[in-house]
């Protein structure tokens, strides 16, 4: 039996009986033929495809961008989707006319979902400044007009208070619920709505697809045309969206996105906001989880080595009940992790931090924004009187896990955090790691990099550095 996915295109109601894994940017241009809608890159990276996503959020409905090209038509059942046609109701939304009025547009072909982005940043932030305008667009590429006229435009919008999207009324979505299953063309996508379903699904389905925000998964859905035949979304599951914190631990339900992981640590852990600011983009953001980030174990994933240099554990979750695991253990070799089959990626608790703790994370990449890391430092200590009592250092992209620098540890643990102690662990890092060459970097690059670091943790403890970030 087929089960349509129902959703609100531009305001209005609709269903769609296709698979549920055909992108969405396939399916707006060839069946509503929505063709304001763009195909860049395909894989996440150039915002030419940008939408509104929209979900109810207390009284009101929250809208994020995301990229459509790597966006399943399952990811959008129950939700509100808004596309460039959709911003305008009588009259053009207020970013279509700056950007008009402002000459931000040459060749036009970034400019609807420049346009999608800058309207998902007026309607949430009224009072957004460069910065808040600049994490808006670095998602977004422009190759022909330059940033300068579109960046004029966008603070003429939120200077002036911002602006609604015309979407859906909260109310509308009482009726509008995210389906347990849709299906169709042979493909079955599940959305279960608590860890129990979802362990028992998993028990069931050990060859189902479990999907996050899909950020990793789509890019192979949308440049390898890979099939869905069956998915577990854990995008509805209570526990998995839930954000907690103790005396001393946060903790976020693996399905939280990175966007919601960053407004909590920021309070928290600063450089981590920083690190999270630099994920991909709003896009990627607003989709991709801190469960999908450690559940992919790449060696160069952002996340894990903040986490380890925290202390973070994750919960495992499964038929047969619960457990816990350092994330420094989980990952075992290549992309191979301590996760059963039978199991999900429950929860990641970050201890909060202690008197004295520094912590710092640095992600080294060829571009600021929107780039994978060459090299991921994360530096932890904690001191008493000046002396260093205790240390976590960990790093991606030095092996073929992201992993823990022990050796380096003990290089610092008990000194005065002096330049001898800094360079005995940068020796240690030298002495511990053999990183890869390739096309990011070669493995005597990484490995002063890596070094130099610890410099910089230094450095910057002691108030002698500053963040740079260009606009
Ligand atoms: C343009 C672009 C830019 C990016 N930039 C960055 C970046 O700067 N830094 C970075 O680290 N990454 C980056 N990524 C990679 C990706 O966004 C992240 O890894 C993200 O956190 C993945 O989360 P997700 O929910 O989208 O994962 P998904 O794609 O849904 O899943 C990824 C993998 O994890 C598994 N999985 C997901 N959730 C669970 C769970 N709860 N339990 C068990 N397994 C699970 C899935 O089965 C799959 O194998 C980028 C990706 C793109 C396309
Ligand atoms: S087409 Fe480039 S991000 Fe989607
Ligand atoms: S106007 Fe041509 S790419 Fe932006």
């Amino acid at each position: 039996m087929s089960h349509a996915i129902k959703f609100f295109l531009n305001g209005q109601k609709h269903e769609a009986s296709v698979r549920p894994d055909m992108t969405v940017l396939d399916w707006l241009r060839n069946a509503p033929r929505l063709t304001g809608t763009k195909e860049g890159c395909a894989e996440g990276d150039c915002g030419a495809c940008s939408v509104l996503i929209g979900d109810p959020a207390g009284d009101s409905v929250h809208y994020h961008a995301a990229n459509s090209c790597i966006l399943a038509m399952g990811q959008i059942d129950g939700r509100s989707l808004i596309t460039v046609e959709g911003l305008k109701t009588e009259t053009l939304h207020p970013v279509q006319v700056a950007m008009a009025e402002n000459g931000s547009s040459q060749c036009g072909f970034c400019t609807p979902g420049i346009v999608i982005s800058l309207a998902g940043l007026a309607a949430n932030n009224a009072a957004a400044d460069d910065h808040a305008i600049h994490d808006a667009l670095a998602g977004n590429l422009c190759r022909c007009t330059g940033y300068r006229p579109i960046v004029e435009a966008a603070r003429k919008v939120v200077g002036a208070g911002g602006a609604a999207i015309a979407g859906p009324h909260i109310a509308a979505f009482a009726e509008m619920k995210p389906q347990t299953t849709l299906s169709s063309g042979g493909s079955i996508y599940h959305q279960p709505s608590t860890l129990a379903e979802l362990v028992q699904l998993r028990k069931d389905r050990p060859d189902a697809l479990l999907l996050g925000g899909g950020t990793d998964l789509g890019v192979a859905l949308a440049d390898y045309h890979s099939d869905w035949d069956e998915v577990i979304s854990l995008a509805h599951v209570a526990e998995l969206r839930a954000i907690g914190e103790s005396d001393n631990h946060l903790s976020f339900g693996a399905a939280v996105t990175w966007e919601e992981v960053l407004a909590r640590v920021a309070e928290f852990y600063p450089s981590f906001a920083t690190l999270i600011r630099r994920f991909g983009s709003t896009q990627i953001r607003s989709m991709g989880t801190i469960g999908g980030n450690i559940g992919t174990a790449s060696p160069i994933g952002d996340g894990p080595p903040a986490l380890i240099a925290l202390g973070a554990d994750v919960e495992l979750a499964s038929l047969n009940g619960r457990r816990f695991v350092a994330l420094e253990d989980f990952f075992l070799d290549y992309r191979k992790t301590e996760l059963r089959a039978d199991e999900v990626i429950a929860s990641v608790s970050i201890p909060k931090p202690k008197p004295e703790q520094e912590f710092r994370v640095y992600k080294i990449s060829k571009r600021y924004d929107q780039d994978i890391s060459t090299v991921c430092g994360a530096f932890s200590i904690t001191r008493e009187d000046g002396q260093v009592r205790s240390a976590r250092i960990a790093f991606g992209g030095m092996a073929a896990i992201p992993r823990r620098a022990v050796e380096a540890e003990h290089a610092l643990v008990g000194s005065q955090f002096d330049a001898k102690a800094v360079e005995a662990c940068a020796a240690a890092i030298t002495a511990s790691f053999k990183p890869l060459s390739d096309w990011r970097g070669t493995s005597d690059y990484r490995l002063q990099v890596a070094g130099n670091l610890v410099e910089r943790f230094w450095r910057d403890v002691a108030g002698e550095t500053v963040e740079v970030m260009a606009l």
